[in-house]
């Protein structure tokens, strides 16, 4: 018999009913998995917003939905650039003035395996800053709406967080010393995730509603691995994608739709494929890690991310 609380087969898309009058909004949704997340999403009904860095790769995104789905779907764009705090104020402003009620923020949108350390107009190492410090703040701006909603937010994690330093690197947050393509991609989505859980106990403590769920797409064939990661990652990728181990954009996308959408779940819980190192494989729980939860380091890594961000993040 499976464990997998959904069977044999793990979460799939069909578990969703309908969802119209339901609004989604998607960071990095013009491609990868947060495109696929997009269409299922709109397929059931649901109105989904998009927050993307470009207007062009946005209308096209849009332009293909609809040529799949047909012209009545709700989608729009609002231009974010999470790697500057300007920009995520800009789109927080928007969408606090348009949109009036928000289901699910799913923060998707990432870098990834960037061969040298470069900047954020801010100043921050780019991985921490798009990454984590660019979502930090969005979930921050939004964070009332969402809990007016009763809504969620779910964070798109990676399998990662468990390699590189398992910890947070708080004296060189922007690893002026020991930059690593890989290691500080890693970092990233492991404050990502402490983010996610520390935000869980405020939320508790503060006896609010807003729901917090952490996820990761597995393997998925996606354009994360772009062309300025180094040479030897992209010939590796390459080579892996051509063999199944490496699932598609559309399966990478199910486990931030069932955190969206699925009733029963737990909180502090790490939801993802359950397969061989959970490359794919039926959509379940994984294991959480207690590095990932150590009181301490999110305590800390929330004090640094409000200093960063130049915002208190009063839940
Ligand atoms: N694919 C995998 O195997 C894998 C494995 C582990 C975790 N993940 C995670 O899965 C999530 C989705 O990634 P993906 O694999 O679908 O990659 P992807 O195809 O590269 O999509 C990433 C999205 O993020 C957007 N983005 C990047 N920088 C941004 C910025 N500064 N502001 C706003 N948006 C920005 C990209 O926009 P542009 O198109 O404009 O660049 C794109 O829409 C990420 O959180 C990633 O860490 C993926």
């Amino acid at each position: 018999m499976s464990n997998n609380q959904f069977g044999k087969q793990g979460w799939l898309p069909e578990r969703i009913d309908n969802l119209s009058g339901k609004t989604y909004l998607i960071t990095g949704a013009n491609t990868g998995a947060g495109f696929e997340a997009s269409k299922i999403l709109l397929s059931k009904g649901a109105e989904v917003v998009m927050l993307n860095r470009s207007k062009e790769r946005s209308t096209k995104a849009i332009t293909n939905l609809k040529a799949q789905l047909g012209e009545n779907i709700k989608v729009s764009y609002v231009i974010m650039d999470l790697s500057e705090f300007a920009s995520v104020r800009n789109a927080a402003k928007e969408v606090n003035e348009k949109i009036p009620q928000i289901d699910a923020l799913i923060c998707n949108a990432a870098i990834a395996q960037i061969a040298k350390q470069e900047f954020t107009p801010d100043g921050f190492e780019r991985n921490i800053g798009i990454n984590h410090y660019g979502h930090f703040l969005l979930a921050n701006l939004l964070f009332d709406k969402i809990e007016q909603s009763r809504g969620r937010i779910v964070v798109v994690a990676s399998e990662g967080h468990k390699m590189g330093l398992k910890t947070i690197q708080f004296d060189d947050m922007n690893f002026d010393k020991n930059y690593h393509p890989n290691n500080t991609y890693c970092h990233s989505k492991l404050a990502q995730m402490m983010f996610a859980y520390e935000l869980q106990n405020k939320i508790q403590k503060a006896n609010k509603n807003t729901k917090v769920y952490v996820c990761h797409p597995g393997a998925s064939k996606t354009s994360l691995i772009r062309d300025n990661s180094p040479l030897a990652t992209r010939i590796v990728w390459s080579i892996m994608s051509a063999f199944p181990i490496v699932q598609s954009a559309e399966k990478g996308a199910y486990p931030e739709i069932m955190c969206a959408t699925e009733e029963n779940l737990k909180q502090r819980a790490y939801y993802g494929p359950t397969g061989v190192m959970n490359f794919s494989g039926p959509v379940g729980e994984c294991k959480l890690e207690p590095f990932v939860v150590d009181k301490v380091i999110m305590e800390k890594l929330w004090t640094v991310s409000e200093e960063a961000t130049g915002e208190k993040f009063e839940v």
